[in-house]
């Protein structure tokens, strides 16, 4: 009997990312090593030379100055070889100017596809879906995307996220529904009598209720 294909489950949120080492299009590197002090973004296509993976890998690198300076690395992936993610990079380059110069891992033996939960059978059990993992410069996963083959991502939310998750930590607050950078966050709700009873006494937040607050950051 053929060997049924072994698929991980999926990296939950709140997780240690797993660990690793790939050839990648610079070079071999550690995962855990490629993470220190920095967010990183890591993104499945399911194949170079496709169109919809070249929408998306092209819009990743003409952000590259937004994830710069929101100290988050990109990293692509893909279960084709280097050669391929090579003469990719380099035919995107010379077809539309836009240089994917973030490492992409040849992940040929799906060894990282299958760490992350990339690889989802009942879409493709040969090509990785196109996932996103948020992982923050601790080593945790943060948030996690799965998209299907037939449909690309949508990059600002990809940037939005990377600033909701960047913003909920540094301030301690929550993003309601649509937050974007500037809009008033949410105050967490009370968890005591007492609190209650202060929040309601409260006049600087934006209340709908004493659960539903929001306030201007800075
Ligand atoms: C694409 O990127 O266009 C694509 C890749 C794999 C399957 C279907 C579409």
């Amino acid at each position: 009997m053929e060997d049924a294909l072994k698929v991980n489950p999926m990296p939950r949120i709140g997780d240690k990312a797993p660990d690793f080492t790939a050839v990648t299009t610079k070079g071999t590197l550690k995962f855990s090593e490629f993470n220190k002090d920095s967010w990183v973004v890591m993104f499945s296509h399911p194949a170079d030379f496709t169109p919809v993976c070249t929408t998306e890998l092209t819009a990743f690198a003409k952000e590259k100055e937004f994830f710069q300076k929101h100290n988050a690395k990109l990293i692509g992936l893909s279960i084709d070889s280097i050669h391929s993610h090579l003469a990719w990079v380099n035919n995107v380059r010379e077809k539309t100017g836009i240089y994917m110069d973030f490492p992409i891992i040849a992940d040929l033996d799906m060894k990282v596809a299958n760490l992350y939960g990339m690889l989802h059978p009942g879409e493709s059990s040969t090509a990785a879906v196109r996932a996103v993992f948020f992982i923050d410069p601790q080593g945790v996963i943060r948030l996690v995307l799965y998209y299907p083959l037939n449909v690309g991502r949508n990059m600002e939310e990809i940037k939005r996220i990377l600033l909701a998750l960047q913003t909920a930590d540094k301030y301690k607050y929550a993003m309601p529904v649509n937050w974007k950078e500037g809009d008033m966050v949410i105050v967490p709700p009370p968890k005591t009598l007492e609190e209650m009873d202060e929040r309601i006494a409260n006049a600087s937040y934006e209340k709908v209720d004493f659960y539903l607050a929001k306030t201007n950051l800075n």
